[in-house]
Order: structure tokens, then sequence, then C-alpha cells
């Protein structure tokens, strides 16, 4: 392999949320990889540092070009003037969230879901309306463990409240690519309700190998000319802390008045970083595709552990993200407990930290959500944590 998805890394006390804001011995929660950068992004951001002067900065056209170019290989067609910059997908979907709906309104989303939704939503002053997605444990099949009720979201979007719907695509925490066929039914229905799609693309490129996601907006454009789509390269290229993002829509209207809300938020200008970090980090493509092989090995490593090690907590399958949505329902019945209640004693017995699922919505209280983006001698030793940490939990329960 060229490049190093090897070396652990140490980044405690480098003021990383990950690593420093608890204090546990393998923080597998929040969505950042303990991998280095590609060499591009680091060669560009050194330059940058070097340069010592970190003024304000501006937007060029290259940067927006490295986005256009790079969705070309998804079949989204994109031009300058329909890119806005952000600094964040959250960033983004508060701005659209304040510039097309009203206090009061209902933002539709699908849980279980990127928990920040809801807050954003909820800080607003607006409604969580949920169309919760349908599980079904018995299936090994990626595109039936998880449906979309179309029933319920055609109810919810009718109700002349809903103003918008956040798509998650690919959908954290489940870890699904949304079909074609999904986007569709999705895309006329929310144009016979007048209801603003936003799709979070965020983790688009975070695809198991050989396979890509479908862009909302990709799928015809009569259909979703009236949506607002997020991109960005930084959980691809593991970026975050550089916050940069577009949106892209084809309507000139949406355009426009997202723009004068980005102004009106501050959310509309780059960091130093942003311009070099971002065209660097879409011209590594090779470093991508062998992380992507290095998380897909990972999930591999899991699955067969937990089928070896732990009968009672199963890996839900999936075909994006680096984030494994673990089902615990057979302990959480045998013991009469919930995702929060053992996620909270791993964390003491054995200091390892997976998000409880009820983080994501109701229907996520039989899971926890574990981050595998980082070396697999890493993995292992997480993995060997959460086997102990079971059985302490289980003699706890059983001594009692
Ligand atoms: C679906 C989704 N959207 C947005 C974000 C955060 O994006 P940003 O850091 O650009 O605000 C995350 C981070 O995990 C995410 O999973």
């Amino acid at each position: 392999m060229k490049y190093d998805f090897k070396s652990i890394i140490n980044r405690k006390n480098s003021n990383s949320l990950k690593w420093d804001f608890f204090d546990d011995d393998y923080p597998m929660w929040v969505a950042d990889m303990d991998f280095k950068v590609a060499p591009l992004i680091y060669e560009a951001v050194n330059k940058k540092t070097e340069h010592g002067i970190y003024g304000y900065s501006i937007l060029t056209d290259s940067y927006f070009d490295s986005y256009i170019n790079w969705w070309k290989k998804y079949n989204l067609d994109m031009k300058r003037d329909e890119l806005l910059f952000a600094s964040g997908v959250m960033p983004a979907i508060t701005s659209i969230i304040r510039a097309f709906s009203s206090e009061g309104d209902n933002i539709l989303i699908q849980t279980p879901v990127y928990h920040v939704f809801s807050y954003v939503i909820e800080n607003n002053n607006r409604k969580v309306l949920e169309n919760p997605l349908l599980y079904n444990p018995n299936s090994e099949d990626i595109e039936t463990v998880y449906k979309i009720d179309f029933e319920d979201l055609e109810e919810k979007l009718s109700d002349p409240k809903t103003k918008i719907m956040l798509l998650c695509n690919p959908h954290n925490p489940i870890g699904r690519i949304w079909e074609k066929e999904d986007l569709e039914k999705i895309a006329i229905l929310a144009n016979e309700y007048n209801v603003l799609v936003v799709s979070d693309e965020i983790h688009c490129d975070l695809t198991d190998p050989d396979i890509q996601y479908t862009p909302f907006a990709s799928i015809d454009n009569d259909l979703t000319n009236d949506s607002l789509t997020c991109l960005s390269p930084t959980k691809t290229f593991n970026i975050a802390g550089l916050q940069s993002s577009v949106v892209f829509t084809r309507n000139k209207e949406f355009y426009e008045t997202l723009e004068i809300q980005l102004v009106k938020d501050f959310f509309s200008g780059p960091n130093v970083f942003t311009v070099d970090a971002t065209i660097a980090a879409y011209q590594s493509e090779e470093w991508l595709s062998q992380l992507k092989e290095v998380l897909f090995e990972n999930k591999t490593v899991v699955n067969d552990f937990l089928k070896e090690n732990i009968s009672e907590i199963k890996l839900v399958p999936s075909n994006a993200t680096y984030l494994l949505w673990l089902d615990i329902s057979k302990l959480n019945q045998d013991f009469n407990t919930d995702s929060n209640t053992f996620s909270e004693v791993l964390r003491e017995e054995v200091g390892l930290f997976l998000s409880p699922g009820i983080q994501f919505g109701q229907n996520g209280d039989n899971f926890l959500r574990m981050n595998v983006a980082c070396p697999k001698s890493l993995l292992k030793e997480g993995l060997n944590a959460l086997k102990e940490g079971l059985i302490k939990f289980k003699n706890s329960k059983n001594n009692k």
C-alpha cells in the first residue's frame, strides 16, 4: 500500500474533539479519522503555514472548479454560478432552514439520523418531524435491511406545515447509499407537496470499493431543479477542522435567497487553508481509493470479530461511511437495558466510547454507532475492549 494507514498517530493533547474532549482510550464516536491526510493536502497546508501570514482569504474559481470536476464522475453537472460556499455543512443547513422556513414550521428528517439535524432544527425554533426508517432485523441484505416508509413520508410531506426535508445521502448512521428509485420517489413526493429537499451528501465518497453513490440532483433535472445539495471534502479527506463546504442548486431564486442568508449568518467566508486544501483534496483520488480498501477491510474485521466472539451484537449491513451500526437489540432485551446504559458501561469499564444509538432518534436505541476509521491494530484493541466490557456488563447484571 502506497499510503500509510497503519501508523498510530498520538492525537492526545492536540485539542482533538475525539481524543481530548473526553478521556477515553478508544474514542470511536465522532466522525473523524485517525489517519494522516493525503500527502498533497499536507503539503498544501504546510505551504500556507510556512507563509507566516494568515489574513482574510478569498474564494477562487479554481476552488469551485475542483468540486465541479470531482462530481463529473458521479454524473452531476454543476456550474460555477450554481455553487455557494458555506463554512461547513451544518452552517449551510442552518442558513437553509432560516432562509426557507419560518418559526413553527416542520422540518422532516428520517430517523435514526445524524443527531445535529435535530439540534439545528430546534435551535431555530422549527419542529422536528420524523419519518422513521423501517428496520428488518432478519435481513442480511443492504437493500432490505432498512427501508423508507413512503406511506408515512407522503402523509408527513403533505402537511402544509412541512417546508423542508433533510435527506442524508448516504445516510449516517445506518451507512446506506440510497437507491436511485428511492431518490426518485422522494423527489416526486417533494414536488407534489412543494417541500424543499436538502440533500446532505457529505459522506458520498466513502463507499465500499467499486460502488458509487447517486447524487440526488443527478436523477432528473426536472424533478430536482428546485433542491439544494450540500457537498464537502471534509469527511472524505479528514479535514473537518478546516470547515468548508458548498451548496449546489440550479434554482436561481433559491441561490440568491441563500446567498443573502449565508452573508447574514456570517457563514460565507473561507479560512486561510480552505482553498488550497480543497484543491489538493480533489487531486487525491489514489489516496481515497486506498482509504476505501482499508475501511472496507476494517468493516470485515468487525463483522468477523462479532460473529466469532459476541453473539449478542450484530453488524447491520451497510455500503457507505466508516460508521458502523451495531444491533444490540438482543442485549437490550436479555438485560432490560438501553444504548445509553451500555455505552456508559463500556466507557467506564474499558475506556471504549461508541455512540449510543438513541442519540440518532428513538428508533436508534437498539444500536451503537462505531467509527472504524483508524489503524487496524487500534480497531482490534477496541474490539477486544468491547468483548471485555460486555463480559463485565453481563457479570454485573447477573450478580444483581
Ligand atoms: C451527515 C452529516 N452532515 C454534516 C456533518 C458535519 O458537517 P460539517 O462539519 O461540515 O458541519 C456530519 C458530521 O459528522 C454528518 O455526518
